[in-house]
C-alpha cells in the first residue's frame, strides 16, 4: 500500500499523547504532518483524509475512556477508507475501554485500523507517575511498532483482515471527578488559561472560575498559568495526588500493540 502523507492527530492538553503521536508518525515518515485537536477551533475545522494517507491517532485515558469532549474528538475528522494507527496514552493505571473507543469512533469517520497501541505517560495528576515517559525503552518499543506497521502497509492488508483490540462493549461508565481547578489571588487576568482550555470552561471575564459543567479535570489551565495562580485548591492537588501514587505508581507497565490480521 504506497502512503502519499503521514499525519499525527492528537488530543493532548498536558502533551503525553502527543509525544507518542509524533515519534509513531515522525518513525513513520520524516515529513509527518500534524493537527492538534485540543484546540476546540482545530475541532471544529472539518479534515478530510484520503485513502492514501496514513492517520496516527491519539488521545489520553480518562477514567478508562476517552475524553468527553462536546462534539466528540474526533467528530471533524473524515476518512475515505483511510488506514489508521490508533493510540491511547495512560497514567500507568489501565487504559480499560479507551483504545477500543477509539477505535469505535474513528472506524466510524472512515478510517480503517491498521494497529493500535496504548503508551504509559505521566499522569496528570502526579508528576511522578509515569515520570519520564517515554524513556529510552518506550522510544525502543516506539521504532520497534513503527516498523510493523510499516511492514504491515507495504505488505497490503489481506483481504477481510480485522483490528481487535481489549475492551468492553458497553464501554464502562466514567465518574465525574470531584474537583476542578481554579485561580486564586495571584491571577493576573493574563487569560492564557482562557486559551489553553480545550472545552472553553473559563469565561474571559472571569478567568478565576470554571464551568463545572464543561471542565474535564485536563489540568492544561494549569500547566499554562504563568504565575500558578490556577490550581486544584479543594481538595488539594497534592492529596489527590498522593492517593493516585498509592495505587499506580507501581508496578511500571509496559507498552502493548495490536496489529490488523485475519
Ligand atoms: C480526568 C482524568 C482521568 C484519568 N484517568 C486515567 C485512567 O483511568 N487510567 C490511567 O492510567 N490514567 C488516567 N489519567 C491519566 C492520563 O491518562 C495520562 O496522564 C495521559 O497521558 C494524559 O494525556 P495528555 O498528557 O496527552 O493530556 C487520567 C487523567 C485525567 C485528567
Ligand atoms: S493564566 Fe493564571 S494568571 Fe492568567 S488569567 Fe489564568 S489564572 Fe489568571
Ligand atoms: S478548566 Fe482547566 S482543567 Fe478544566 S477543562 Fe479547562 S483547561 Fe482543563
Amino acid at each position: 500500500m504506497e502512503i502519499r502523507k503521514v499525519t499525527a492527530v492528537y488530543f493532548s492538553p498536558t502533551h503525553g499523547t502527543r509525544a507518542y503521536a509524533e515519534a509513531i508518525a515522525a518513525a513513520l515518515s520524516a515529513e509527518y504532518g500534524r493537527i492538534d485537536l485540543t484546540n476546540p477551533f482545530t475541532r471544529e475545522q472539518a479534515h478530510e483524509f484520503g485513502a492514501d494517507e496514513l492517520a496516527v491517532i491519539g488521545a489520553p485515558v480518562y477514567a478508562g475512556r476517552l475524553p468527553a469532549v462536546p462534539g466528540g474528538l474526533f467528530g471533524s475528522l473524515r476518512g475515505h477508507g483511510t488506514p489508521a494507527v490508533f493510540l491511547v496514552s495512560y497514567g500507568n493505571r489501565a487504559y480499560d475501554d479507551a483504545l477500543l473507543e477509539e477505535q469505535d469512533l474513528c472506524e466510524a469517520q472512515g478510517f480503517r485500523g491498521v494497529a493500535a497501541s496504548a503508551w504509559i505517560a505521566p499522569h496528570t495528576f502526579s508528576a511522578k507517575i509515569g515520570a519520564g515517559r517515554p524513556d529510552a525503552a518506550d522510544r525502543e518499543k516506539i521504532t520497534a511498532f513503527a516498523a510493523r506497521v510499516k511492514a504491515l502497509l507495504d505488505a497490503g492488508l489481506p483481504e477481510g483482515a480485522r483490528l481487535a483490540v481489549p475492551g468492553n462493549r458497553p464501554y464502562r461508565e466514567a465518574p465525574a471527578m470531584p474537583f476542578h481547578p481554579e485561580a486564586n489571588e495571584a491571577c493576573i487576568r493574563c487569560r492564557r488559561c482562557v486559551s489553553a482550555c480545550p472545552v472553553r470552561a473559563i469565561d474571559p471575564a472571569h478567568p478565576e472560575a470554571t464551568d463545572a459543567s464543561k471542565c474535564i479535570d485536563c489540568l492544561a489551565c494549569v500547566h499554562a498559568c504563568p504565575v500558578h495562580a490556577r490550581g486544584v485548591y479543594h481538595p488539594p492537588l497534592a492529596a489527590v495526588a498522593a492517593g493516585c501514587e498509592a495505587k499506580f505508581l507501581t508496578p511500571r507497565r509496559e507498552p502493548e500493540w495490536f496489529f490488523a490480521g485475519v
